[in-house]
């Protein structure tokens, strides 16, 4: 081959936008050079998502577009990576869309996968591993902000929650060695990043143990700390917590380290605990509020959020209006809401039918929006006269002369660009919101460092990961 030019398009969650920069990693390591254009790639890699069949629907759109490429320039081989890889394997072949097919686990082997495609032949690598965590990649970072990056310190999940299907597309759980994490992470700051989000599927189940006696366990409370302790200045985010498992050790780091954003991510799926026990969450409505309340108590000004499932199987609407009632109780700050989507082989699609008719789901899922938006809004009101932190990361879509970033509580806020610049820490003052966008005015002077005795949280909307611009579809 010639040039030799890897073009990368990520879906999914920040786990595979962390993936894809590993992917990088691994590809220019052997002598390949990344491109953002698709027209100028020899190799054109897609990093996928199955969670949601939407999600799946969203990547075959892309590989037809990818087929048209392929007319212009033959010699291009296609890949698709990560959760839709691991789900479909050598089936993927069948409608000739794909020349490489690599697992979430396989991405060391991509080089000569991609020499096998050279070669005419069918390049697969779909090993589950129960080692990888890729700790010792330095990930190549694709985003143009410079300012905050994910950091993923844990693979793979061990919870078997009935309707998902990442537990069979991601392997089993394992922990990434915490000294390379905190190597990462200072070397992000030698560079000027201002803040990470540690990623995994349930980060509360970390756990480090080094040498036969336990002589080292290093715990998520744990890490979190060694983690906020490397710069005053970085802002520390994470994601996802798992309502059975977040300790309350947790929550006393995040109260006592002013850098870690109070942002909790607690997915609560349902509020009927008929619900949660068929979708094997391992906790009832009453323990998800009673862990509400001990976040409050401990951190009065934390920002909640979570995702909800409508229209799980047999839910009715008794069970949907314990979903209401429970967003009523918790005013949520945002929320990811979906309607329940059968992924095969789940324990869900093996054992429950999946009965709630497609229009009833949608109905409540839009009734579950609603009341959402007019849950946020009411908390979005409660900001306006105050002053937030907030951590520049870009210059607003909407308007040149403004920019946007966020609030140690992951609210994005909007607010005239004057001399401030990316990267900033700028104390706005919030004059107006809408149910997902706080507006304001700087109300100091530029101070370039520390997130002066603050607090924040987690990025959902994840980080621009090619030069177009185009943010990945998280969730
Ligand atoms: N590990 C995280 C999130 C994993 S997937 C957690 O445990 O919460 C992100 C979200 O997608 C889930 O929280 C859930 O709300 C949603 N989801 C997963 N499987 C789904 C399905 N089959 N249909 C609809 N939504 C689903
Ligand atoms: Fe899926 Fe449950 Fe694991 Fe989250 S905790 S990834 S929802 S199985
Ligand atoms: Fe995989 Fe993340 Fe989607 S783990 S299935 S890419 S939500």
């Amino acid at each position: 081959m010639g040039n030799k030019n890897v073009y990368i398009e990520t879906y999914g969650c920040q786990m595979n936008v962390s993936d894809s920069e590993v992917v990088a990693s691994i590809m220019q390591e052997a002598g390949y050079t990344m491109t953002d254009r698709l027209s100028s790639a020899n190799v054109a890699l897609i990093n996928t998502c199955a969670v949601r069949d939407n999600a799946e629907q969203r990547v075959w759109g892309r590989l037809y577009v990818f087929k048209q490429q392929k007319r212009r320039n033959p010699s291009l081989l296609v890949g698709m990576l990560g959760c839709m890889a691991e789900r479909l394997k050598e089936d993927l072949f069948d409608k000739g869309l794909v020349d490489i097919v690599a697992g979430p686990d396989a991405y060391r082997d991509l080089p000569n996968l991609v020499q096998q495609a050279a070669n005419g032949q069918k390049a697969i690598n779909v090993l589950l591993s129960r080692e990888e965590t890729y700790a010792d990649i330095a990930p190549v970072r694709m985003d143009a902000n410079g300012v905050a990056a994910f950091v993923s310190i844990m693979r793979g999940c061990n919870n078997v929650c009935t309707y998902c299907v990442v537990p069979y597309t991601r392997g089993g759980e394992r922990s990434r060695n915490p000294d390379t994490i905190v190597r990462e992470i200072r070397e992000l700051v030698a560079r000027g990043y201002k803040e990470v989000t540690l990623l995994g599927q349930n980060v509360d189940s970390y756990r480090w143990t080094e040498g036969s006696e336990a002589s080292r366990t290093v715990t998520f409370a744990r890490l979190l700390e060694l983690v906020a302790q490397v710069s005053p200045a970085l802002r520390v985010r994470f994601a996802t917590s798992h309502p059975k498992d977040m300790s309350n050790g947790v929550l006393y780091t995040m109260a006592m380290y002013p850098n870690i954003c109070d942002h909790i991510h607690l997915p609560v799926q349902s509020g009927s605990t008929r619900m949660l026990e068929l979708m094997n969450r391992k906790y009832t409505r009453d323990e998800y509020l009673q862990r509400i309340a001990k976040i409050r108590e401990i951190i009065p000004q934390c920002a909640i959020s979570t995702d909800i499932i409508a229209g799980f199987c047999s839910e009715t609407q008794e069970d949907h209006e314990a979903t209401l009632s429970l967003m009523r109780d918790v005013a949520f700050d945002y929320a990811f809401m979906f309607q329940y989507s059968e992924r095969p082989n789940t324990k869900a699609a093996r054992h429950f039918k999946d009965d709630v008719p497609a229009e009833e789901k949608k109905r409540r899922l839009t009734e579950i929006i609603a009341l959402h938006n007019e849950l946020s809004l009411k908390n979005n009101e409660k900001e306006i006269g105050q002053t937030q932190e907030v951590l520049v990361e870009g210059v607003s879509k909407r308007s040149e002369d403004e920019l946007f970033g966020r609030t140690p509580q992951n609210k994005v806020v909007v607010f005239p660009k004057r001399q401030h610049r990316i990267g900033d820490y700028v104390q706005v003052k919030i004059i107006r919101c809408s149910s997902a966008t706080l507006i304001g005015e700087a109300a100091s002077p530029p101070a370039p460092q520390s997130p002066a005795g603050e607090q924040g949280s987690y990025a959902p909307e994840g980080a621009t990961i090619n030069s177009k611009g185009q943010r990945p579809v998280i969730k």
